[in-house]
């Protein structure tokens, strides 16, 4: 096949779900005659066999990223103009297969199996990336049957062990911003480290990133999902209800230590208590207090002393998404089997309005991620993991 046509086995129109404006769930509209996207230079054609959910969606969708108290919205457009325009294919977490190949990308990649890097990154600096962007908000993403992405972040994952929707459940959303919350806190071998959110994509993800670098993760979350985070690597779970007595039980839980670093996806009036079992006794601290924030489940504004912050010199990082090393270790730690997928459930994408329902509304018990499969992929990539059969 040469690099400028299509194979005649991809269909010049496919399924997809439109996101037509900001607002509710009736914004997704699920087409059947969208044109197929072709690569160009330097790009690949993915057929999408899995794509994680993520936060992301639903606050893209609502237009939800205030960045003052008056709800100035900047959903992603720290570069100047917004890059959300409309009709927009969100889906962040993309695993599928190279089915074509652009210009300058070596033909031996097609029926690669593989995961999307999701960002768009402003330039070709591996070591920083000031203005997160990403597929399925600035560019087209995994809400349909194909997509098109650059080849060098369409990462190969060969692992006959992990299944498509596994892949997509490690997705970069979740685990490159976790990851980046801890190089950001510098977060070393043998630290205590709370993770709040413990048990949705981001939480789960550090957990195991700690055990990987050699910190002790202590995981904030629900009494019934307590086992499930010891047995994926948490030192102990702490119940995030009953906020008075919160750090006189972290203590416990450490023997008294003082947390090393916060890693913060809850907020709200979560976060000053978080602070106080890091500056409980600054006699028993050998590094700086560290905060790590990277999201805001738990409320968007805080209420916390400045003299706090300084005087216990309490250092704080903003995280959105990573770099493109952070990304590539990442992939080198799933190709080596040293992390797991957290995977609740996968949806049809027809059925993506369904699938936002039960994300926002979840219950007890779920862990994890979800992902949405193209209904052509269904019975192959998604039914084993259809919401019947999730325990
Ligand atoms: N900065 C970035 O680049 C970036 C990237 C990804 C995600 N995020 C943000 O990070 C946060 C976590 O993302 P995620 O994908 O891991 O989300 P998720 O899968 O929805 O998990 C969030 C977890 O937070 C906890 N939680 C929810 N509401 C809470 C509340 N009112 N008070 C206390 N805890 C609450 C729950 O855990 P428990 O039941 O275990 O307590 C929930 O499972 C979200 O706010 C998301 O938007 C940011």
């Amino acid at each position: 096949m040469a690099h400028d046509s299509l194979p005649e086995t991809i269909p010049a129109s496919m399924s997809a779900m439109l996101l037509t404006g900001h607002g509710d769930v009736d914004k997704l509209v699920y087409r059947q005659d969208v044109p197929t996207p072709r690569p160009g230079r330097g790009e690949v054609l993915v057929r999408v066999t899995a794509t994680a959910k993520n936060n992301t969606d639903r606050k893209a969708r609502e237009g939800l990223y205030p960045t003052k108290d008056k709800g100035e919205v900047t959903s992603f457009a720290m570069g100047g103009e917004p890059t959300l325009t409309f009709p927009r294919i969100q889906g962040a977490d993309v695993a599928g297969r190279v089915v074509a190949v652009g210009e300058g990308v070596d033909l031996e990649r097609i029926g690669e199996r593989g995961l999307l890097d999701f960002n768009l990154y402003a330039d070709a600096r591996r070591d920083i990336n000031l203005t997160p962007d990403y597929y399925g908000h600035g560019a087209d993403g995994g809400f349909a049957e194909y997509v098109v992405v650059p080849s060098a972040q369409f990462h190969h994952v060969p692992n006959p062990e992990l299944a498509d929707a596994e892949v997509a459940a490690m997705g970069m959303c979740s685990y490159q911003t976790a990851y980046h919350m801890m190089t950001s806190a510098r977060v070393a071998a043998g630290e205590r480290v709370l993770v709040s959110g413990a048990s949705g994509g981001v939480g789960t993800a550090l957990i195991q990133l700690c055990r990987i670098v050699g910190a002790i993760p202590y995981a904030v979350s629900q009494p019934d999902k307590r086992a499930a985070l010891l047995a994926l690597g948490a030192e102990a779970v702490i119940d995030r209800g009953d906020l008075p007595t919160f750090v006189e039980r972290v203590l416990e839980a450490t023997g008294g230590a003082p947390i090393d670093a916060v890693m913060d996806l809850v907020g709200g009036e979560m976060t000053d208590r978080f602070i106080d079992t890091m500056i409980v006794d600054m006699k028993r601290r050998t590094t700086y207090p560290r905060l790590s924030i990277a999201g805001a489940s738990g409320g968007n504004l805080s209420e916390i002393m400045w003299t706090r912050i300084y005087l216990y010199q309490v250092q704080i990082f903003g995280v959105s998404h990573g770099t493109r090393e952070e990304a590539e270790q990442l992939v080198e730690w799933i190709r080596g089997g040293q992390l797991k997928p957290v995977l609740h459930a996968a949806f049809k994408l027809s059925e993506l309005h369904e699938a936002e329902r039960y994300f926002v509304n979840r219950g007890s018990g779920y862990l994890g991620k979800i992902v949405i499969v193209p209904d052509s992929q269904w019975d192959e990539h998604g039914a084993p993991f259809a919401l019947e059969n999730t325990p």
